[in-house]
């Protein structure tokens, strides 16, 4: 039995389990929320995006104004390093609490995150790799600079970003695509003509990419 607040598996989140019954098999997708958003924000985009996958979706636990948040942060786009690399290794470590409790892969997991969640996606793939095998990031950019420069080979990940985002600057963008690139991954970068919304176009894009990436 499983006790939420003495096992790591100590997020609110929602587990959806691949519409075949096949969890051990499937592809899951780790849906990562922005700030003030939670659990129930992506299931419709993960679904869409992966028809056929599980999907995870856990609430960021940092409260700012009572919008919930993956990790503190001192200003707009000025993060504290210390709590989002707690908050990483935290969220790692519920990942595969989760693994374990539902049931799934731990070697086919798929981060797909939105502003605050692609930055802590970004985060986990810079500094807990083994937990990624791919990355669809929505809105990123670079969340810190690790100690240690990760090995990405054979990780692949698919960053979209606005070329008139105010939030999350395009230069700050293409420095993560190159620091992920660099790091050997196999990085699809997608700067597009807008701001800090979604748009469909993208997620078109990102389906594509996602069903060819398997
Ligand atoms: C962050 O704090 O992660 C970024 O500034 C994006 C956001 O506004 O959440």
């Amino acid at each position: 039995m499983n006790d939420p607040f003495s096992s790591p598996l100590n997020l609110v989140h929602r587990f959806l389990p691949a519409s075949s019954g096949e969890i051990q098999h499937s592809e899951t997708l780790l849906l990562l929320h922005g700030t003030g958003g939670n659990e129930n924000d992506l299931i419709e985009l993960g679904r869409s995006l992966a028809p056929t996958a599980n999907l995870l979706s856990p609430r960021g636990k940092i409260l700012e104004n009572g919008m919930p948040r993956f990790f503190r942060r001192l200003a707009e786009g000025v993060f504290d390093e210390k709590d989002l690399i707690q908050r990483t290794h935290e969220l790692a470590d519920f990942v595969l609490a989760a693994a374990d409790h539902y049931g799934f892969s731990q070697q086919k997991i798929t981060a797909v995150g939105y502003s605050n969640g692609a930055n802590i996606a970004a985060s986990l793939m810079l500094l807990r790799p083994e937990i990624l095998e791919k990355a669809v990031l929505l809105r990123a950019m670079v969340p810190l600079v690790p100690e240690t420069a990760p090995v990405l080979t054979g990780r692949k990940v698919f960053l979209a970003s606005g070329l008139s985002d105010p939030i999350l600057p395009i230069e700050n963008a293409r420095r993560l695509s190159k620091m992920l690139s660099d790091a050997g991954a196999d990085v699809s970068f997608h700067p597009i003509q807008t701001g800090h919304q979604l748009t469909s176009g993208e997620l078109d894009q990102a389906r594509i990419w996602l069903a060819g990436s398997a």
